[in-house]
């Protein structure tokens, strides 16, 4: 294997493959990434790609294959063994502790962690002033926003003296001017010869940042190709393996109206404190009103509020007219307005893991039927019909939903929302984590409500995807409405600065 290798990469993978049991996540993976270059690796949902990253940061090992670090073969067995070898990766997950602060996170399992703070601190000033980072060394981790912990852990990595950074779907949970200091830090790094590898879905960055892209299908190295010399288009037909059309649908509706509207609603959250306050706006038929905003912003408080699983403090929420504030759950889904959130680890979405989907199907819907008796047959033509028009992948309507992946259940329970026929749709984050095709088509359901005269709310995170989708755009900002504006006149700048406070008095 050695002899067929030209050139000294930063790392270099030689027929790489991992088993989990059945599933072979990855099979004879090459890939090789150069000193001076971030490399994009991209794919879809359960192409490998994080396994792959695993075994290069020692927490997996490959059970075939051989890894190369500057042209040496490597045994990497554990994440000690990475970091020796210059390898730190980012990943999805934050692995800080929160009650220490940045610096005590950073030294923390080096043999410096008993020097004197400020020599610690000038050490690691040192870094930051070599890459552009900023931070502040004593802040604690739970008073720290997303981007700040994240910036703890790529110092954390940069402390060790990596000169390979994997950084696995950084950019899924900041903003856009987030994402550009992201960037500009990562250009540093390769300016300074060091690799870095990024995994990302959003096909954007990978044109933006990127100088080559590695494409996984199904456990496979699909290509390598230059980012020049593609586009959009292409890099989705290689990782689908067909052409997929990119545009998102925004059907315009001639007629819209007002259905519900909340007035100087302020939530609390479970704990007592202030989850969204004095919120105003109204949701009209025919239209998609997106929610945009960083995480933890009263995304939550907002869309349990209308659905009756927090009660308004004050204000009132006004549904064709009456004010639901005080009903129930139940009462307010009877009502007409049904509600779905994927929560951040997409756990607990409000199906029941150990229950086939026909079973799933029933929670929602027995207390609609007349008798004391669960009609088992409706829900089950009804599963079978949401197999068939969304193409979910399952054996049978009967498999517990915790056998099905992540896409799959995300299907699952929007199709359960949308057959009980709603007129107010509230969901929030539908395609989180989920690959572009399934994504698209999410969108398109969401679409097919709208043209039904449907008034959806879309609670999202990719304010690319906001901006096309949506007619208007409403954006919070620490519980607050920092501005409702038209999705076609505004840009994602502007958005970015509503999620950070820029006040924004526009009405649209
Ligand atoms: N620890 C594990 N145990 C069993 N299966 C796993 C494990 N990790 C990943 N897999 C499976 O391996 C495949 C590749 O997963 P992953 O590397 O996470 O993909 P990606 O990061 O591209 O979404 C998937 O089918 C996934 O279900
Ligand atoms: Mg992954």
């Amino acid at each position: 294997m050695a002899d067929k290798r030209k050139e000294n990469f930063a790392i270099e993978c030689v027929g790489i493959t991992k088993r989990f049991g059945s599933v072979l996540a990855n099979d004879h993976i090459d890939l090789q990434v150069r000193n001076g270059e971030v490399l994009a690796l991209l794919g879809e949902n359960g192409s490998g790609k994080t396994t792959l990253m695993n075994m290069l940061s020692g927490i997996y090992h490959p059970d075939e294959g051989s890894i190369f670090v500057n042209g040496e073969e490597a045994v990497i067995n554990s994440p000690t063994d990475a970091s020796e070898l210059g390898i730190g990766m980012i990943h999805q997950h934050f692995k800080l502790v929160d009650v220490f602060s940045a610096m005590e996170n950073i030294v923390l399992g080096t043999k410096e962690k008993y020097e004197k703070p400020a020599v610690l601190e000038e050490k690691i000033n040192a870094i930051c002033d070599k890459f552009g980072l900023e931070i502040d060394a004593r802040k604690k981790v739970y008073n720290m926003s997303v981007s700040e912990k994240q910036t703890v852990e790529i110092l954390k990595v940069l402390y060790r003296g990596a000169n390979v950074l994997i950084l696995d779907e950084p950019t899924a949970v900041l903003t856009p001017q987030e994402t550009e200091k992201l960037f500009r830090i990562l250009r540093n790094m390769k300016a300074q010869g060091n690799a870095v590898i990024i995994i990302t879905h959003k096909l954007n960055e990978v044109l933006e940042i990127s100088d080559r892209v590695t494409i996984l299908r199904k456990g496979q190295s699909i290509d390598t190709v230059e980012t020049k010399d593609c586009d959009a288009n292409q890099l989705t037909e290689l990782m689908v393996g067909r052409p997929v059309s990119l545009e998102i649908e925004r059907p315009i509706m001639d007629e819209v109206g007002t259905i519900l509207s909340c007035k100087n609603v302020t939530i609390k959250k479970a704990d007592g404190t202030i989850g969204v306050r004095n919120l105003n706006f109204d949701m009209k038929t025919g239209e998609i009103l997106g929610v945009a905003g960083v995480a933890g912003s009263g995304q939550k408080e907002l869309c349990e509020g209308i659905a009756g699983l927090l009660k308004a403090e004050c204000g009132e929420i006004h549904y064709e007219g009456k004010n639901i504030v005080g009903k129930t759950p139940e009462e307010i889904i009877n009502l007409g307005i049904s509600m779905s959130f994927v929560p951040e680890d997409r756990l607990g979405m409000g199906l029941v893991a150990s229950m086939g989907m026909v079973e799933n199907m029933l929670l929602k819907t027995y207390k609609k039927g007349k008798g004391p008796f669960l009609v088992r047959k409706p829900a089950r033509s009804l599963a079978e019909k949401l197999v068939k028009k969304l193409g979910i992948v399952t054996s049978s309507v009967d498999t517990p939903v915790r056998f099905m992946s992540g896409g799959n259940v995300q299907k699952v329970l929007l199709g359960r929302e949308i057959e009980s026929n709603p007129k107010v749709l509230i969901t929030a984050y539908p395609v989180r984590g989920l690959d572009i095709n399934s994504s698209y088509t999410i969108y398109d359901l969401l679409n097919e409500q709208k043209k039904k005269d449907v008034a959806v709310l879309y609670v999202g995170e990719d304010l690319d995807v906001l901006l096309e989708l949506c007619d208007r755009i409403l954006v919070l900002c620490h519980g607050e409405i920092t501005g409702i504006v038209d999705a076609e006149e505004t840009t994602k700048e502007e958005i970015g600065l509503m999620m950070t406070g820029e006040s924004v008095k526009k009405e649209a």
